[in-house]
């Protein structure tokens, strides 16, 4: 599915990442800026912050682990995310995050 990276310079990027993986492994991979990922996805660094602009109901819903490290990031909004937990699938349409500048 495709989806669109709106970055901290103001760029906008539209990528198509396979299903099964992550909207972070689809920065990384292609390598935009913003998302470090500095514990390459096993949920414990939350440099991996994102904003879910549109397409969120495609995700699951954060875990315990998630919300707790959510904690950790800076400016958290109500519809912040840890982008290696969102794992794309056939269904997401119209994914869009942006990805703010405090990632480290
Ligand atoms: Fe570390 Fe997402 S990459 S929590």
């Amino acid at each position: 599915p495709k989806v669109t990276y709106e970055l901290p310079d103001g760029a906008s990027h539209a990528l198509d990442v396979p299903s099964g993986q992550s909207v972070m492994d689809g920065s990384v991979r292609n390598n935009l800026p913003g998302i470090v990922a500095e514990c390459g996805g096993s949920c414990s660094c939350a440099t991996c912050h994102v904003f879910v602009e549109e397409g969120a109901s495609c995700f699951d819903e954060p875990t315990d682990e998630e919300r707790d490290l959510l904690e950790y990031a800076e400016g958290v909004r109500p519809n912040s995310r840890l982008s290696c937990q969102l794992i794309l699938t056939e269904d997401c349409q119209g994914v869009r995050v942006t990805v703010p500048d405090t990632n480290g």
